[in-house]
């Protein structure tokens, strides 16, 4: 009998379809062994789907995504798209289902293992058992805002526009959501904006703290201009425990969070609707934060890891499987603890694999663990 919970994976381009076919067998192995039943279906995402139809994403795919439990995308984007109209880049594509989706919670780990310590730019010290989760608002501000575009100003020059713009409703709902994670966590939360430049920024405020003095009052809150953030995020992370902020400013201390982990490829990420009013349940899309890596894309080099965790994240929030999460995060970490590592994680005296004979050690780690 077909499931009727359904899994939608968006491989998308570059190293997404290599990284995406390691996931695919730690689902199977899920089903093998955990009785994880699910129906999965394929599509196109990014300059993948420009090629086929000429646009980043078909209306059928984001059909099937609205009516999937869980979309896991690999990456998009690409050299090759370069010069596609702007409205059809591979960007497009995963932004139309973040937007269409009501994606508005991006919730992005920075999780140090401590065999990846020595992998990180910065100190052993500073980033040991560094455990940060950001909360990015992921459907509004900048993103998003209207209006948006180039004009010709007909004086030989041309005008770029961005809108930053937050409505009361759409902080609020994130910052709700990083409060209740805070709550299961150290009770501490950090909210980052630009409020001494921008007015959204001065209202992104006023809104957390009116949020978390309303109906968190056990949440010990702190401010954080942009700036300084990014900068105290390689100065002592650990500082931080969950850490909310728009999705520009999402976009780039995630990216330096990342970092602090060892690399880019280690970054899983969840983005989260509301949970429907009848189901309770919650649309979702699992992504790696690592982009498309097309300088080694389809050589068999790419680290999985990320797309793996991700995964992880969907057994964990879509599927309601925390243990089988957690599973899969242990055999992560014994990998990583033999020594294996791919390129962009490797260090002195440890063995480089590529991108499926990491998948076959967490499969085999799978194995000693889970049976
Ligand atoms: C990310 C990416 C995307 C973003 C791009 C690919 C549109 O950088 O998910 O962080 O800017 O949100
Ligand atoms: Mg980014």
């Amino acid at each position: 009998m077909a499931s009727n919970r359904k899994i939608m994976v968006l491989p998308g381009d570059g190293i997404g379809p290599e990284v995406m076919g390691e996931v695919a067998r730690i689902i199977d192995w899920f089903g093998t062994h955990k009785s994880f039943d699910v129906s999965i279906d394929h599509d196109l995402v990014g300059g993948c789907a420009y090629d086929a139809h000429g646009a980043a994403i078909s209306d059928a795919a984001v059909e099937k995504a609205l009516a999937a439990d869980a979309v896991l995308l690999g990456a998009v984007g690409g050299p090759q798209w370069d010069n596609v109209a702007y409205e059809a880049r591979p960007e497009a594509g995963l932004l139309r289902l973040r937007a269409d989706l009501e994606l508005f919670a991006n919730l992005r780990p920075a999780i140090c293992f401590s065999a990846l310590a020595e992998a990180s730019s910065l100190k052993r010290e500073l980033v040991e058992g560094l455990d940060i989760m950001i909360v990015r608002e992921l459907t509004g501000g900048v993103y998003f805002g209207e209006p948006r575009g180039i004009s010709d100003l007909g004086n030989g020059q041309r005008r770029g526009i961005n809108t930053q713009v937050y409505d009361t409703y759409e902080i609020e709902r994130i910052t709700r959501v990083a409060a209740d994670i805070a709550m299961m966590r150290s009770k501490k939360l950090a909210s980052s904006e630009k409020r001494n430049v921008m007015e959204s920024g001065q209202l992104w405020f006023e809104e957390v703290n009116r949020v978390i003095a309303t109906d968190y009052p056990a949440i010990e809150l702190q401010h954080v201009l942009a700036d300084n953030c990014a900068m105290q995020l390689v100065r002592e992370p650990k500082q931080y425990d969950v850490l909310v902020t728009d999705n520009l400013f999402g976009d780039i201390l995630s990216d330096v969070a990342a970092m602090l982990t060892g690399s880019l490829g280690m970054l899983p990420s969840a983005s989260l609707g509301a949970p429907d009013a009848e189901t309770g349940r919650a649309r979702a899309l699992y992504e790696p934060v690592h982009g498309s890596a097309p300088d080694i894309a389809g050589q068999g080099k790419a680290n999985p890891i990320a797309s793996i965790m991700s995964f992880a994240m969907a057994l964990k929030y879509t599927f309601d499987r925390g243990a089988d999460a957690d599973l899969l995060e242990r055999a992560v970490m014994q990998v990583l603890d033999k020594g294996l590592r791919t390129g962009d994680i490797m260090q002195a005296d440890m063995q480089l694999v590529g991108t499926s004979a990491m998948g076959d050690a967490v499969l085999q780690a799978l194995d000693e663990l889970g049976n």
